[in-house]
């Protein structure tokens, strides 16, 4: 088959809406085709604007035999059960972060897509970012050296406004303060680099919200093949983003201008072995977006998607024992 992909965006919340609005910009690689809500008269307008079918049954979607693949952006709990129904009706998956809250369950949605040769993209966007992937390709070509240590915070304060019941908020479906909003891309982005994990120790506390799973977490990294990770998220400070990451012959440490709901381009400094320190500006870029195309370009056969069933599972097995270092104070090791 050729032409864009044609997707069904499935749950049309903060982040659907998100993707409806940056797909507008990849006409040549994805159509938005249908669109699915529970609460439907929340996007109806919008749908209607864009020309895209809604419904409030994600089967609809799964019949529609126009459909390639679904863009799943549902609370995490569902995303397991709704991967096995893309899956069985044999469409392609891009899931919104975390992919599963068990490494049972993330294994489960990965070997269902590999053994029907389905597509699994991730929303884990900040690998698209450009500085991230530059760090990244350097990283791969041995340019930083043996990769030591990384640090990196990932904050907002956009869910103290919630109302307490909602979802985003729910022991079962996002423990560990921001862990599964926010800290998830660092976890990604730690395995990436450093490979599995073999144990951890995490602190969530209750410091400056009533948000019931805590609002200031902090997770220290041991991997496999040595180096650590400290990661931490704090749902009770102003925005800041920042991955810095140390090997033998270099570091880099990113900082993100702004929220990827609304980026403004990145703050980059570095120094290789020898060097001096360099601050450079890196301009605009959607990263959301250009996540999305590789999920399409890899649909249609072109390269391969690069969040790998491997990183998916390592990812997956480390939020896990985060979640249970979290509630036993304890270092966990990893499954
Ligand atoms: N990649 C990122 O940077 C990023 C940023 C924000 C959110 N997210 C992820 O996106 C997903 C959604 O988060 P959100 O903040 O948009 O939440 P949200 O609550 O704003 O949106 C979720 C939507 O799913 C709908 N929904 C519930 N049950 C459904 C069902 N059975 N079928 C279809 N839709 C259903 C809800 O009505 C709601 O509108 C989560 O996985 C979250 O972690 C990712």
């Amino acid at each position: 088959m050729s032409g864009p992909v044609k997707i069904a965006l499935v749950g049309m919340g903060w982040w659907g809406q998100k993707m409806l609005a940056v797909l507008q910009a990849a006409p040549d690689d994805i159509r938005v085709v249908r669109a699915v809500e529970p609460n439907i008269d929340t996007v109806r307008d919008l749908c209607a604007a864009r020309g895209v079918a809604l419904s409030a049954d994600y089967a609809d979607a799964l019949n529609d035999p126009e459909v390639e693949a679904v863009v799943l952006a549902t609370p995490h709990s569902m995303h397991t059960a709704q991967i096995a129904a893309a899956v069985a009706a044999g469409k392609h998956v891009f899931c919104e972060k975390p992919l599963a809250l068990t490494k049972a369950e993330a294994e489960r949605s990965v070997e269902l897509c590999r053994a029907a040769g389905l597509v699994l993209g991730m929303g884990h966007e900040r690998r698209f970012e450009p500085p991230v992937a530059e760090m990244l390709a350097m990283a791969d070509a041995g340019t930083l050296g043996r990769i030591h240590q990384i640090e990196a915070n990932f904050s907002h304060d956009k869910f103290l406004s919630l109302p307490r019941d909602n979802w985003r908020l729910k022991a079962d479906q996002a423990p560990a303060g921001g862990m599964t909003a926010t800290g998830i891309h660092l976890l990604d982005l730690s395995v990436r680099l450093l490979g599995a994990a073999e144990s951890v120790l995490c602190i969530c506390q209750q410091l400056s919200s009533d948000l019931p799973q805590g609002d200031t977490v902090a997770a220290f990294v041991k991997f496999k093949g040595g180096g650590t990770s400290y990661v931490s998220a704090s749902l009770a400070n102003p925005f800041m983003s920042r991955f810095t990451v140390y090997g033998a012959k270099g570091w880099i440490d990113i900082r993100d201008k702004a929220h990827v709901e609304a980026p403004d381009g990145w703050i980059v400094t570095s120094a290789m072995a020898g060097g001096p320190i360099i601050t450079r500006e890196i301009g605009k870029a959607e990263p959301v977006k250009d996540n999305l195309v590789a999920f399409a370009r890899a649909v249609r056969g072109g390269a391969a998607y690069p969040v790998t069933s491997e990183h998916l599972v390592n990812n997956i097995a480390l939020l896990e024992a985060v979640f249970r270092s979290a509630s036993s104070g304890r270092i966990e090791t990893v499954a």
